[in-house]
């Protein structure tokens, strides 16, 4: 029944974002649905803008990830001190949660990254637009990362950031996208598996527009 009251608020397509999740909540907790990663395709539908946004991952869903996360990196620097790189911009909403969620004492630095020129076409090419405030030498890093797509820009970081001596190298991603990988990568911590699909929200962006979306959405493939 709660899977059909959720269906038959999906068809009308007009929630709003808070409403939207506690519908997806309801619907999760009453019907014992995972929603998990990438098997979360029909959910709601946000009207923003021109764009029709799908949502993939709630807020809820998220906050209950990074928590997760938080508890495995936690495990993995228990007695350290890790030094969070931030890999601006997309990835500076999921430092912030993350960076709260943990309980070991961290420090923090950002480098500024930019791949794609715009737009959601790869061009293959990494630009740093902002490069550390502090030495990595002797620190244990934890490189943050909104997603990885093809991997380029992710093995471009590491090889640079390795040649800065740190004691070890570990890298969190929030998103991973792995059908549209060029290069073969090494991720430590992952929240969630993707799609092939342009994602936006949760600091992450299409044209520096969504970043502000608490919830994770899908682009329409028209507009990508
Ligand atoms: P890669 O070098 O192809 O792995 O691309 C990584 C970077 O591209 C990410 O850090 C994002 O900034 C951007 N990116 C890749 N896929 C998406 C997406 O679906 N939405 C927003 N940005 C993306």
């Amino acid at each position: 029944m709660l899977l059909e009251l959720y269906s038959g608020v999906l068809r009308k397509r007009k929630l709003t974002p808070g409403l939207a999740s506690l519908v997806a909540l309801v619907a999760e907790a009453g019907c014992g649905l995972h929603w998990a990663a990438a098997s979360v395709r029909d959910t709601v539908f946000l009207h923003k803008g021109e764009n029709t946004l799908e949502v993939l991952l709630t807020a809820e869903q998220i906050s209950r990830r990074v928590t997760e996360l938080a508890a495995e990196i936690d495990a993995h620097f228990a007695g350290r001190r890790p030094h969070l790189v931030c890999i601006l911009k997309g990835a500076c909403v999921f430092l912030a949660d993350l960076m709260r969620a943990l309980t070991v004492e961290s420090s923090l630095d950002f480098m500024g990254v930019s791949s794609y020129d715009g737009g959601s076409a790869a061009s293959g090419e990494v630009r740093i637009t902002k490069d550390l405030d502090h030495s990595l030498e002797g620190l244990d890093v934890l490189l943050v990362e909104d997603i990885v797509d093809t991997g380029l820009t992710l093995n471009y970081l590491r090889q640079m950031l390795l040649r800065r001596n740190p004691a070890s190298l570990k890298v969190a991603a929030l998103l991973d996208k792995p059908s549209r990988r060029v290069q073969p990568v090494v991720l430590d911590f992952v929240g969630f598996e993707v799609p092939d699909r342009f994602l936006v929200g949760y600091g992450l962006d299409f044209e520096q527009r969504y970043r502000h979306l608490p919830d994770l959405c899908l682009l329409p493939e028209a507009a990508a």
